[in-house]
């Protein structure tokens, strides 16, 4: 059994970053392996505690992804490595199987305990419940010396039961207790008496116990960043959230959010975390671009305004000084002036440097695709930022199989005539198929010609594009969300360019070979949610 576990020091808050679990639990946001690792790599530079890397029961997938994650991130300078498990004995020692070598492993396991969830989910008793806690909690620990346990639904579970539950988990070898608000539900002012009554009143779990608590918020009425602040205010010192807020339904807490407020309000908390908040735009914007999950415009701290100042009292305000308006500064959480790094007389060892400097490792043959579609865009652009940069080995390196590939798209439209689209794409057997369509814009005559080649029925669901950078030579990004009818299921896309029609093109064809890969479909086992095939306590 491996020593290594996540140090408790009370002025410091812990970061279980879920992303790669709640957080690929959103609809559409399935994520490749590849993908995966490289948003962990982002979020031990980030410098979040704990990557909850995956559910290695749900799929062979899964747990390979796990694997290669706590391998390659789960390192001694990194974060410890966390998977889910149900409590269940083969879940858990799947879980063991995907994070046992990382440097500091955790198994996180969880049983339903509000009365509707022991009705209906798993059909236990209360005494049922608390056995199964205590057996399968014990087999955690027999294997990992970190273990978190969690009584999902806590939200809506009755308190002394909780408390009795929380109790046996930590007599059984449990050393974090998570408190989840598994629908939202729960009021900030509730939540945090709940939390204070939990510290105070759970045998052998008490301050200075050793045993961290924690909690995970989900935003159902809008209030997960409340709840967690609220949570901590009350001893909570270890806070479960996601990049962006995504996730189940209206989605977790927001790690950028807690982590600024604590960073902001430092006379009101008092409190430290390990963030580095300047990595926390480029995560955001990774995880975005993998996801094909828009950040809308307002929200807080990542959004593409939430330093941006209209009114002209706020502006004149701002010139005078930035602290009339603004309680952060842009810089603090990543939000540079996009730095001008390269040009059209930057050679390929620049770029290989800059781009390492951004945390990618290329191989020769990507290297040598990246360069060419940087001499493009530096032939276009006099000026190409880190921004850019990143878009393009977005766009370049996380497409799905290519089972159908855009060769070429041209598009006619103005006032005059109807909009026209010609496309010529390569389908699975490799042979060239070309279409043309009209539409009523030139977005959508190039989907109808894409459509007719695919032959794929869908429903667009989400269109959204902005440019990377300000200017009118700009790269723009394009990110769109299909749904397959037949299933429900839905699958994001992300293309860049710097022709607007052909990164959206490129968006709706690489959602489109999600949804034609059936990527997830019908093989994977969700914990919660639409596609949790497997009733929790099976
Ligand atoms: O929301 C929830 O209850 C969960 C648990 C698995 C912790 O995600
Ligand atoms: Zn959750």
């Amino acid at each position: 059994m491996n020593n290594n576990t996540v140090p408790s020091i009370d002025d410091v808050v812990v970061f279980f970053d879920t992303t790669l679990r709640d957080g690929e639990q959103s609809p559409g946001a399935t994520l490749t392996s590849a993908e995966k690792l490289e948003i962990a790599r982002q979020l031990k530079r980030l410098g979040v505690d704990i990557i909850e890397a995956g559910f290695p029961a749900a799929s062979p997938d899964d747990l390979a992804a796990v694997q290669r994650i706590a391998q390659e991130v789960g390192t001694e300078d990194g974060p410890a490595i966390c998977g889910l498990a149900r409590a269940v004995e083969r879940d858990i020692r799947v879980c063991w199987e995907g994070v046992k070598d990382a440097v500091k492993p955790r198994i996180h396991t969880f049983l339903g305990t509000s009365d509707i969830h022991l009705q209906y989910q798993t059909g236990f008793s209360r005494p049922q419940a608390l056995e199964t806690v205590r057996s399968m909690v014990a087999l955690a620990r027999s294997l990992c010396a970190d273990v978190e346990f969690s009584p999902m639904d806590a939200g809506r579970t009755d308190p002394q039961f909780l408390i009795e539950v929380c109790a046996a988990a930590v007599a059984s070898g449990a050393t974090t207790l998570n408190i989840p608000d598994t629908v939202g539900y729960v009021t900030p002012q509730e939540w945090g008496d709940l939390i204070s009554m939990l510290i105070a009143e759970t045998p052998g779990a008490g301050k200075g116990s050793g045993v961290i608590w924690s909690v995970h918020c989900h935003n159902d009425l809008g209030l997960a960043t409340a709840n967690t602040l609220a949570g901590v205010y009350a001893g909570a010192r270890q806070v479960e959230v996601t990049i962006n807020g995504i996730g189940e339904r209206a989605g977790n807490t927001s790690l950028e959010e807690v982590a600024m407020a604590l960073q902001t309000r430092p006379q009101f908390y008092n409190l430290r975390t390990h963030i580095n908040s300047r990595e926390i735009v480029k995560t955001s914007r990774m995880v975005s671009n993998y996801t094909g999950m828009h950040v809308q415009a307002n929200k807080a701290i990542v959004g593409a305004n939430a330093f941006a100042h209209e009114a002209g009292i706020h502006q004149d305000g701002m010139l005078k000084n930035a602290s009339t308006y603004e309680i952060m500064t842009p810089e603090s959480v990543g939000w540079t002036q996009s730095r001008l790094v390269l040009g059209k007389h930057s050679g390929r060892h620049a770029l290989k440097v800059r781009l390492q400097e951004l945390g990618y490792e290329l191989d020769k043959d990507q290297l040598n695709a990246v360069f060419e579609r940087f001499k493009v865009l530096a032939d276009a652009k006099k000026n190409v930022t880190d921004a850019d940069l990143e878009a393009l080995m977005t766009d370049e390196l996380h497409r799905p199989v290519e089972y159908f590939k855009l060769e070429e798209i041209q598009v006619t439209c103005g006032t005059m005539g109807m909009p026209t689209a010609t496309a010529k794409m390569t389908n699975p057997d490799g042979e060239t198929v070309i279409h043309a369509a009209v539409g009523t814009g030139p977005v959508d005559a190039c989907y109808r010609a894409v459509d007719a080649i695919v032959q794929s029925p869908n429903t667009l669901i989400e269109y959204s594009v902005h440019s990377v950078t300000a200017g009118i030579d700009a790269l723009g990004e394009v990110t769109v969300r299909i749904a397959d009818p037949n299933t429900g299921r839905s699958f994001g896309g992300y293309g860049a360019d710097d022709d607007i029609i052909v990164a959206s093109v490129k968006a709706y064809l690489a959602a489109l070979n999600r949804m034609v890969a059936g990527l997830g479909l019908g093989t994977q086992v969700k914990p919660e949610g639409e596609a949790a095939t497997v009733a929790i306590g099976d």
